[in-house]
């Protein structure tokens, strides 16, 4: 069990206060505090940051995904469970399904309360998480949150304050853990190849710069001119109005960075649906995946030096 700090470590002054708190101070080792582990199951715990998941960088991602890789060689581990934040978990379970082989189950679980509280989800959700975890065939990249098993790709935070606060869109969850048992919707996912294996993953500090734009009602061309203009961007999401469409404004500039050689990629602002071609269309577009998710797509194709393909 991986420890990388988040609400389910937060510790606040009282124990009825589930708000005023600091995330990611609580070690993963004392987390589970009483919650018996799932029977077959031994555990051992490492704490590789303690933050606040908005804080999250690339540095991080690149140090847990090693880690990661690490672990699932070793054949005495079955899997691994990553106690995070709620806040940008579905960006790194994401993250990790796209360059992880996890032929072994990988399971990010958070909480919404911190561990100081008189009513904490957190050793609840890492039971769910440990028991996911020693299920028989389990694989891949989920997130277990609620006594819900969520797929990587599915998988937005979708509120702010309640105990269930992940959703997998019209898709639905992959399953759920009741009383110490898994009930899958569907089968386990198939393990994917990875778009890019961590061996290829450069040093954090070169990491293309990827970032988002969002196309609204009176949108300019100040945010993306403004971008091409700090000449350090590689490469731009543009977070689309419905089916990947684009203020003609924001278009424009767009066109203008594309020609200075700024890669572009576009994901819709919808929570669910998709994004569906019709005909030949200026930029590639991310499917189904949110903005932020795309931009991870993104990340990793101009690393490895491809055109952005979902
Ligand atoms: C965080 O994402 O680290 C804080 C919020 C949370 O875990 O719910």
């Amino acid at each position: 069990m991986l420890g990388t700090g988040g609400t389910i470590a937060g510790r606040a002054a009282r124990a009825g206060d589930n708000l005023g708190y600091v995330a990611g101070q609580v070690e993963v080792s004392t987390l589970l505090g009483d919650v018996p582990l799932p029977s077959g199951v031994a555990l051992s715990t490492e704490q590789l940051c303690n933050i606040d998941s908005k804080d999250m960088s690339h540095a991080h991602w690149l140090a847990l995904a090693r880690q990661c890789e690490q672990l699932l060689d070793d054949p005495w581990v079955v899997g691994i469970v990553i106690a995070h934040g709620t806040d940008t978990l579905e960006e790194t379970a994401f993250f990790l399904s796209q360059v992880l082989n996890a032929s072994k189950p990988v399971v990010l679980t958070c909480a919404m309360r911190p561990a100081t509280s008189a009513a904490a989800d957190g050793p609840q959700n890492l039971r769910d998480a440990l028991t996911v975890v020693a299920a028989d065939g389990a694989r891949g990249v989920l997130v277990v949150c609620a006594g819900t098993i969520h797929r990587a790709r599915q998988v937005r935070k979708v509120h702010t304050y309640r105990l269930d606060a992940f959703s997998s869109g019209e898709g639905g969850p992959a399953g759920f853990v009741e009383e110490g048992r898994v009930r899958l919707a569907e089968s386990w996912p198939a393990v994917e190849t990875p778009r890019l294996p961590v061996s290829q993953l450069a040093t954090a500090d070169r990491w293309p710069s990827v970032q988002i734009v969002t196309s609204h009602a009176g949108a300019d061309a100040l945010v993306v001119d403004a971008l091409v203009q700090s000449g350090r961007v590689d490469g731009v999401v543009v977070a689309t109005t419905g089916n990947g469409t684009v203020h003609e404004n924001i278009e424009a500039a767009l066109l203008r960075a594309q020609t200075a050689g700024v890669a572009v990629l576009r994901a819709t602002r919808c929570t669910d649906g998709a994004v569906l071609s019709s005909g030949e269309q200026r930029w590639p577009h991310a499917f189904d995946l949110s903005p932020v998710k795309a931009r991870i797509v993104l990340l990793l194709d101009l690393m490895r030096g491809r055109e952005p393909a979902v």
